[in-house]
């Protein structure tokens, strides 16, 4: 059986988690700094177990040693965003956390897949593989699955059909700067354009962007987890069961796209040994623009991160 370990137990970890050993993918060590935290939610999972009838295992842990040999780590841990605050405000203090969480699971699983799920999302991926010095195709974050899931959700609203035959793709940064791909978003196939006005679909684009921060507005204490929880589960199934998903993740862009040298949403193959490949889509000439405008914003973080992580 795979084994995934989890850092970080606050709702985003534990939904993960928890999902990982319901729909029978993985066994789990879930990790936190907080003493009794994860043991305290992995036996309350092990005890759902014995109602649903799953037999995968979890663990709960403060020590790293017992990540030991795993399959996938998924770096959740960090704080979350506050009301009015940015995604690019938890820049310095979840750096300094992610640094740590990664350099101290590699030590005991150095074949892994990483999936990071910290904020800044795209700046904390190229964190984790510069920290872990895997190949990029190991080191992958999760954002694209839960910004398309959203617009997605947006469209079965609006057009009153089934989310099940709502397909679309959204690309770059885990931020304001995201680019949903709306002319590739169908219902079942056919262009969403056959059923929303263009102003209905610059609306969903906007509260997709916004999609994390209209939660956050709405909880007022901590954010999303439901959907980035599915989210991360989506990308491990991919990635356990080899499915060859199409999948934008957050990956490393060697000339892809025109960009180098940055983490961002691109649209990737998922499989056993991580990102197989990454799809060049060719873009129309304003989707190429929005996707370098939030290249050149991520790098601009990175910088500053490396400058903050320098100043410790
Ligand atoms: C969100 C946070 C998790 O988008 O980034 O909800």
């Amino acid at each position: 059986m795979s084994k995934v370990t989890v850092v970080g137990s606050g709702f985003v970890g534990a939904t993960v988690a928890q999902l990982l050993a319901d729909k029978d993918i993985a066994d789990v060590c879930l990790v936190d700094v907080i003493d009794g935290m994860p043991q305290g939610k992995s036996l309350d999972m092990m005890q759902a177990a014995a109602v649903h009838g799953f037999d995968r295992k979890l663990v709960g842990s403060n020590d790293y040693a017992d990540t030991k040999g795993s399959d996938i780590v998924v770096i959740t841990a960090g704080i979350a965003r506050k009301p009015g605050m940015s995604r690019d405000d938890l820049l310095k203090t979840n750096a300094n956390i992610v640094q740590t969480v990664a350099r101290e699971t590699v030590k005991h699983s150095p074949d892994a897949i990483f999936i990071v799920v910290t904020n800044p999302l795209d700046v904390m991926t190229y964190l984790t593989w510069k920290t872990t010095k895997l190949p990029a195709s190991r080191v992958i974050g999760m954002a694209g699955v839960l910004d398309s899931a959203r617009f997605q959700t947006f469209i079965a609203m609006e057009t009153g059909f089934s989310v099940q035959d709502v397909r679309a793709m959204v690309l770059g940064g885990h931020g304001d700067l995201m680019v949903p791909l709306t002319r590739c978003a169908t219902v079942n196939g056919v262009p969403i354009a056959n059923f929303l006005s263009k102003e209905k679909i610059d609306e969903m684009v906007k509260r997709t962007q916004n999609g994390g921060a209209e939660i956050v507005a709405l909880l007022k204490s901590g954010s999303a987890y439901y959907a980035p929880g599915s989210s991360v589960v989506q990308m491990v199934e991919a990635i356990l069961k080899d499915q060859n998903r199409l999948l934008p993740c957050a990956v490393l862009a060697d000339g892809d796209y025109g960009l180098k040298d940055v983490y961002i949403g691109l649209p990737t193959v998922l499989g056993r040994e991580g990102v197989k490949r990454i799809v060049e889509l060719k873009l129309e000439k304003e989707e190429a623009e929005l996707l370098k405008k939030s290249a050149d914003s991520i790098k601009e973080n990175i910088d500053l991160m490396n400058k903050l992580l320098v100043a410790v």
